[in-house]
């Protein structure tokens, strides 16, 4: 039991819609602090986006705003506020977009959220990024070049697919909400097929994520379909999300959100027969085995971007100070960023450059984007990917959705430390 913030419960309630709904949420906020909402991965129109002093004013306390937009794109998404480290409160839900076209090759859907957890245990994250200042102020410093081995709470966080892998030693890892002692429990029977829609909603921790004595066949990545892709585990950074196929066997199977390069990990338990509740340290040997990211995925028809001519090409250079706790795009914090200009129409390229030892987690605001396969064409459309240390990523988008849209780290500490710009229209 702990005292957080919530949109009433952890996770916050669902969201459904149907692609091309119009959607209205009334956000009152009963807040102490100024809060946003902001829904993560919809091409949405610009001043619904949710971003503070930049598409809207903050929403003060006792105070309410009226988000009003429509939903394009079918797919699995989340909403969080999008002031401060609220994110790393109990502050998100998921937001379901339904295809009406699509017949649902399943029998039923679970939604599952993995997140990292502070807020009540003795520090709030306003708390844990101060300390994070204080700690690289007095010369612990190295930002970019190996913080991400540092951190708190003297655990070395490195991980082979990912490099440095975090900021933050969390006390917990959840799933739904729940610590693995206390385990959520998805029921189905054996045979019958599950999509399971699952959410990255923490704020420094990327998960590693498996099923005992089960294969996974990932069918989406950031809501948009790609060709089926089977693995044992797949790996999520902050931000992202993906759909998975999962035939059910016989018995109770432990879904373990593992914290890729920390201690601790985060468990639900899949249950269609009788069988004993696995233990919250149980680790499924298929989260060893073939470990499904972004490099193994593929367009599904659909979702291919048209090959085309480049119009603009942006250098995003992620980095970090060495003195303070500070994150940069192209060697600049937010609060001094020189955007990054578009125009409408253009097919624009951004390479996403990490000059750091920490993995990135990009995300791009009311656009997806392609990643650039190994040929130079565009590949898997996602929102949100993963830049590892001293790598580029390249995406293009074709920039058809005018506004100010933020682009950032989806590590809460990174951007709230400066590492966000925007995506500029220009006329
Ligand atoms: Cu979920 Cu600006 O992000
Ligand atoms: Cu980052």
């Amino acid at each position: 039991m702990v005292d957080t913030w919530s949109f009433g419960s952890v996770p916050g309630p669902a969201i459904r819609a149907r692609a091309g709904d119009r959607v209205v949420v009334d956000l009152s906020n009963g807040l102490p602090a100024p809060t946003t909402v902001h829904w993560h991965g919809i091409a949405l129109r610009n001043d619904m986006d949710g971003v503070p002093d930049m598409t809207q004013a903050p929403v003060a306390p006792n105070t309410s705003f009226r988000y009003d937009f429509t939903v394009p794109d079918p797919g699995t998404y989340f909403f969080h506020p999008h002031v401060g480290v609220q994110l790393d409160r109990g502050l998100y839900g998921v937001l379901v977009v339904d295809d009406p076209a699509e017949l649902g090759a399943y029998d039923h859907e679970w939604v599952v959220v993995v997140d990292d957890w502070v807020d009540g245990t003795g520090r709030t994250p306003d708390q844990v990024l101060a300390s994070l200042r204080a700690a690289t102020g007095s010369g612990m410093g190295g930002m970019g070049m190996g913080m991400g081995g540092g951190g708190m709470g003297g655990e070395s966080m490195t991980s082979p697919l990912l490099g440095g892998a975090g900021d933050v030693a969390y006390p917990h890892y959840l799933v739904n909400g729940r610590v693995p002692s206390a385990p959520v429990t998805l029921t189905g029977r054996p045979g019958e097929r599950v999509r399971v829609r699952l959410v990255n909603a923490a704020s420094d921790t990327a998960f590693r994520v498996a099923v005992g004595g089960h294969q996974l066949s990932l069918t989406h990545a950031d809501g948009f379909p790609v060709v089926p892709m089977t693995g044992d585990a797949v790996l999520l950074g902050m931000g992202e999300r993906v759909d998975l196929l999962l035939p059910l066997g016989d018995g109770a199977f432990p879904l373990v959100a593992s914290a890729e390069g920390k201690q601790g990990q985060g468990m639900a338990v899949v249950r269609t027969s009788t069988g004993p509740v696995p233990t919250p340290q149980v680790r499924p040997e298929e989260l060893d085995g073939r470990v499904l990211t972004v490099a193994d995925l593929t367009p599904a028809e659909p979702a291919a971007m048209p090959v085309r001519r480049v119009d603009r090409t942006h250098d995003v250079v992620l980095g970090g100070s060495m003195s303070g706790y500070e994150w940069t795009v192209n060697g600049r914090t937010f609060d001094r960023q020189r955007p990054l200009d578009v125009r409408q129409g253009e097919r624009v390229r951004l390479r996403l450059k990490n000059a750091t030892m920490m993995f990135h987690p990009v995300h791009v605001h009311g656009h997806t984007f392609a990643v650039v396969d190994g040929n130079g064409r565009p590949g898997v459309r996602k929102d949100t990917v993963i830049v590892s240390p001293m790598r580029t990523v390249t995406v293009d988008l074709d920039a058809t959705n005018p506004g100010q849209w933020m682009t950032h780290c989806h590590n809460a500490y990174h951007g709230e430390a400066g590492m966000m710009t925007t995506l500029s229209y220009r006329t």
